[in-house]
């Protein structure tokens, strides 16, 4: 069995080394020469807990490449694998397929024989059609079939979610290619993991749907945290009671400063204009987005009000830049709003990223990057946690106090636990759990 990966980003690398493992024979193809360089190389151009592992065992094993030669690839592929990026498109959201309907064509020419053509990347209901569409159309010969298998994979996490998933979905009404997949997939079958088999459109709109599905999850519990924090109730009690029901689930209940990331905030707008289009517009999501948006924003106004009102002039410390923690990943990260705005503000930014600084610094300027977490409190008149990367979890809280000018801690991912935080001095302020310490946020 050969497969051809096209796009060796982030789902690209993770699922071709994935499927190496499976005992596949794998062809990962990039457009982006440099980024095969560096993996011919033996570099892995991406941060991802346990990826250079993996794929440092299957290239010696010989089932994994790295090459720029499409054409190569998908001639000798029995499945083509479409796990290029499909960003928000400028103006409306909606996804921009020209990165995927270019690698149809590109796929469409090179084909030879019959060759089952998989989409991975998040295409919009329709796309496969079209993908169909475009093959028939520059290859009226072209033996092959369409299949829509939405990946489900978070970053950080990426190769135990792609080797134990909750579920595979495969969309297709073709025999011969779900046989197909059936075989690339067989370790999974073997584990019992639950497989939904559908049509190709059924297929992309669950993927829509499973991450819109998410982002109100997060969503929801954010404003019951402004709620809270207005009543005097404590979020993180208020998500255990709620996720203890098994109908509800105690997953992605975590209040926090809004979604971020590669994948959420576009494919919340690629939903919403989709719906719109069909004339069954998704109000839920549309609110979502909003709400979403307008919480990224906020989180500098509440670090301001805990600053008496005023940054300028003060040196903020903040701690993680990347949208979560364990990737480098830095796409439509809370930390893009929050930095800037404080900067406008006046104050002079020190920041900490244990992985993201490389990729921060091409987006973030005017920052002074520090090599650790505390050199970037040092002298600061706040600090701010906006990812809750591990390493920031068990700061030594004495060494915080001595390194700071003023102890004022905002840690809008809840690490910390207010009553200890009161009890070691410092004016702690967390998201949606009571103020134990100077009083109210009034930064609404
Ligand atoms: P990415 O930007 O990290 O990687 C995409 C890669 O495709 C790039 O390296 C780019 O050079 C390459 N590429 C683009 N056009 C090409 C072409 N014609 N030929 C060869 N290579 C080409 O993107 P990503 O984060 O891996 O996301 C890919 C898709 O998977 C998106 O649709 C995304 O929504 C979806 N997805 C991503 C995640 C995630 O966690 N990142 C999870 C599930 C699904
Ligand atoms: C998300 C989905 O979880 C994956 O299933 C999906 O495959 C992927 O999008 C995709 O389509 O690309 P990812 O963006 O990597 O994965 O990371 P998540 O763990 O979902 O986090 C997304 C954002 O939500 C982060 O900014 C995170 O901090 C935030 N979040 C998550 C919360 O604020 N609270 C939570 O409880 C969970």
């Amino acid at each position: 069995m050969r497969i051809a990966m096209i796009g060796a980003g982030y789902v690209g690398l993770v699922s071709g080394g994935c499927f190496s493992e499976f005992g596949i024979e794998v062809a990962c193809i990039d457009q982006d020469a440099a980024k095969i360089e560096r993996l011919n190389r033996g570099e892995v151009p991406i941060y991802e807990p346990g990826l250079d592992e993996l794929i440092e065992r299957n290239v010696a094993e010989g089932r994994l490449t790295f090459s720029t030669d499409l054409k190569a690839a998908v001639g000798l592929a029995d499945a083509v694998f479409i796990a290029v990026g499909t960003p928000s498109r400028r103006g409306d959201g909606y996804a921009d397929l020209s990165y995927v309907h270019a690698t149809a064509r590109e796929i469409a020419q090179a084909m030879n024989g019959y060759t089952v053509v998989v989409t991975k990347s998040t295409v919009p209901v329709g796309t496969g059609a079209e993908i169909a569409r475009i093959i028939r159309e520059t290859r009226p010969d072209a033996d092959f079939d369409v299949v829509s298998n939405p990946e489900f994979l978070r970053e950080g996490a990426a190769i135990n979610d792609f080797m134990r998933p909750d579920r595979v979905v495969i969309g297709t009404e073709s025999e011969r290619a779900r046989k197909l997949l059936q075989r690339i997939y067989r370790p999974l079958y073997l584990m019992e993991t639950p497989i939904v088999h559908a049509t190709v459109e059924t297929a992309e709109l669950t993927k829509y749907a499973s991450n819109a599905f998410l982002a109100a999850k997060i969503t929801f519990i954010n404003e019951i945290a402004d709620l809270c924090e207005k009543v005097g109730a404590d979020v993180h009690d208020v998500a255990r009671g709620m996720g203890l029901d098994g109908r509800i689930g105690r997953k992605f209940l975590h209040a926090g400063p809004g979604y971020g990331g590669s994948c959420f905030p576009k494919d919340t707008l690629a939903l919403a204009q989709t719906a719109r289009q069909a004339d069954a517009p998704l109000r839920i999501v549309e609110s979502v987005i909003e709400i979403n948006d307008t919480r990224k924003k906020r989180m500098a106004k509440r670090v301001i009000s805990r600053c008496g009102g005023s940054v300028a002039g003060k040196t903020i410390a903040v701690l993680g830049l990347t949208f979560k923690p364990n990737t480098d990943d830095m796409r439509e990260a809370p930390s893009l709003e929050i930095v800037p705005a404080l900067q406008a503000a006046g104050a002079k930014i020190q920041a900490y990223d244990p992985q993201g600084v490389e990729e921060a610094k091409k987006l973030l300027t005017g920052v002074d990057y520090c090599e650790s977490a505390y050199d970037a409190m040092s002298g600061a008149d706040a600090l701010v946690i906006v990812t809750e990367w591990n390493a920031f979890r068990a700061l030594d809280l004495a060494r915080i106090k001595a390194e700071m000018k003023t102890p004022v801690m905002i840690d809008l991912r809840n690490i910390y636990n207010p009553e200890e935080m009161a009890a070691a001095g410092f004016d702690y302020t967390s998201v949606g759990r009571p103020q134990r310490q100077g009083g109210t946020d009034h930064a609404k």
